[in-house]
C-alpha cells in the first residue's frame, strides 16, 4: 500500500501533539476507540469566551493515517465554532489525506474524536 504524501507529511511531522489541563473549564476532551482495529485518540479542544475553538490538541494510539487524521483535524478545528467543527465529515479528511479504502476507518475516528470532543464541552457549559 502507499500513503499520499500528505499522510506521510501529517505522520512524520504531526501537527498539536500534547494535551492541555482543563483549569478553567475550557478544555473539551473526546476519548475514542476503533472497533475495526483497536486503535485509540484522545482529541482535546480549547474553547474561548466568544465560542470560537482556540486551540486543539491530540494524542493518538494508532496507525499513521489515524496519527494523519487527527493532526489535520487540530488544524482545521482551530478558529472554527463549535458547529462548524462539528460538521467536519470524515469523508472530507479521507479525501484530503487521499486515503485508501481500508484506511477510512482511520478518519472516521477523528470525526468521532472531535464530536465528542465538542459533546463533552457542551455538557460542561450546559446553560
Ligand atoms: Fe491499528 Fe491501524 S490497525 S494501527
Ligand atoms: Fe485503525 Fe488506522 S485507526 S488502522
Amino acid at each position: 500500500m502507499s500513503y499520499s504524501d500528505k499522510v506521510v507529511d501529517h505522520y512524520e511531522n504531526p501537527r498539536n501533539v500534547g494535551s492541555m489541563d482543563n483549569e478553567a473549564g475550557e478544555i473539551g476532551t473526546g476519548l475514542v476507540g476503533a472497533p475495526a482495529c483497536g486503535d485509540v485518540m484522545r482529541l482535546q479542544i480549547k474553547v474561548g469566551a466568544d465560542g470560537i475553538i482556540e486551540d486543539a490538541k491530540f494524542k493518538t494510539f494508532g496507525c499513521g493515517s489515524a496519527i494523519a487524521s487527527s493532526s489535520l483535524v487540530t488544524e482545521w478545528v482551530k478558529g472554527k465554532t463549535l458547529d462548524e467543527a462539528s460538521n467536519i465529515k470524515n469523508t472530507d479528511i479521507a479525501e484530503e489525506l487521499a486515503l485508501p479504502p481500508v484506511k477510512i476507518h482511520c478518519s472516521v475516528l477523528a470525526e468521532d474524536a472531535i464530536k465528542a470532543a465538542i459533546e463533552d464541552y457542551k455538557a460542561k457549559h450546559k446553560d
